[in-house]
């Protein structure tokens, strides 16, 4: 498999982290307390669009700190060398680029719509507030990742890996993960919780799901003390395996298809994971 050829192409310490890794994920795995959060909801009260409020209810998920670690942590064991660039494709607020900063990786940039500052989280890389398909930094990157992004459906999955292709140096490395069609069918379709109910204002989120499709709509709904009701809805899909090869073109790239159980970066297989290599 190509993700054993990477690991095997570096040195014995790495074999060794991977097997490790490995071994030590069932320990690493994390609770699934995904809707416990710490909205305060002056916040939401400001917020008025799906991006601002879905990035409000990661950034307070409990679970998501040790889910940014456990993601960095399969970065690290194929993203080598420190000094070369590395993009993080639709950054967010920076979660992840902020932590590779700090585990000392020297030339780390991101690129979102959004600079999410009402957040007021400090962006210790190079980030450009663009659009990812207009996004020209002027350089081609050895290493690149896309994570817990959302693709609306097979185009957009296919447009987006193109410009990664765009953006990607000769040798390079590409981590990104996409939701898992297989995962989702084994789970209920209908979806509902309150996520906060606090003077002056009450958020409640539910999901749906079509099997037949892939295709997953989030609603979130925001009802303010004098009952005026505001909603904000996004569809997403989940993908099955063949989706996925066919989004991809196999003349550049060499492909392993991983999933998040086995990485250890969610705690179940809710994520495909692939990991590719320019050919
Ligand atoms: C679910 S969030 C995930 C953010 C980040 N990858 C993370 O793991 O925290 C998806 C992000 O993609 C950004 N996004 C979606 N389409 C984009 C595009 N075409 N160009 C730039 N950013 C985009 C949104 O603004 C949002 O911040």
């Amino acid at each position: 498999m190509l993700f054993k050829q990477i690991i095997t192409a570096y040195n014995n310490k790495n074999i060794i982290d991977m097997s490790l890794k490995y071994e030590v994920n069932v320990q690493e795995l994390v609770k699934p307390e995904l809707y416990n959060t710490k909205m305060n909801s002056e916040v939401i009260l400001k917020l008025s669009n799906f991006d601002d409020i879905g990035m409000y209810h990661n950034y307070t998920s409990k679970v998501m700190p040790g889910y940014t670690q456990t993601e960095c942590g399969f970065l690290e064991k194929v993203f080598i060398d420190k000094k070369e660039p590395v993009l993080d494709v639709m950054c967010g607020y920076g979660r992840i680029a902020n932590e590779l900063v700090k585990r000392n990786y020297k030339n780390v940039y991101g690129v979102d719509f959004s600079d999410y500052s009402f957040l007021n989280v400090d962006k210790d890389f190079i980030f450009s507030k663009d659009g990812f398909f207009h996004y020209q930094p002027g350089i081609l990157f050895k290493y690149l990742y896309s994570l817990y992004n959302c693709y609306e459906n097979k185009e957009y999955l296919r447009k987006v890996i193109a410009k990664i292709t765009e953006l990607s140096a000769d040798n390079a490395f590409v981590i990104l993960d996409v939701f898992n069609k297989e995962w989702r069918d084994k789970i209920d379709s209908e979806f509902y919780k309150l996520l906060i109910d606090s003077f002056p204002v009450k958020l409640e989120v539910s999901r749906h799901y079509d099997d037949a499709t892939g295709v997953e709509t989030t609603k979130y709904l925001k009802t303010m003390s004098d009952n005026k009701q505001e909603e904000y809805s996004f569809s997403q899909k989940f993908f099955t395996q063949t989706e996925i090869e066919e989004s991809i073109d196999y003349k550049k790239w060499d492909i392993d298809f991983l999933t998040s159980d086995v990485v250890g970066s969610r705690n179940n297989n809710q994520k495909r994971i692939l990991v590719l290599k320019r050919r």
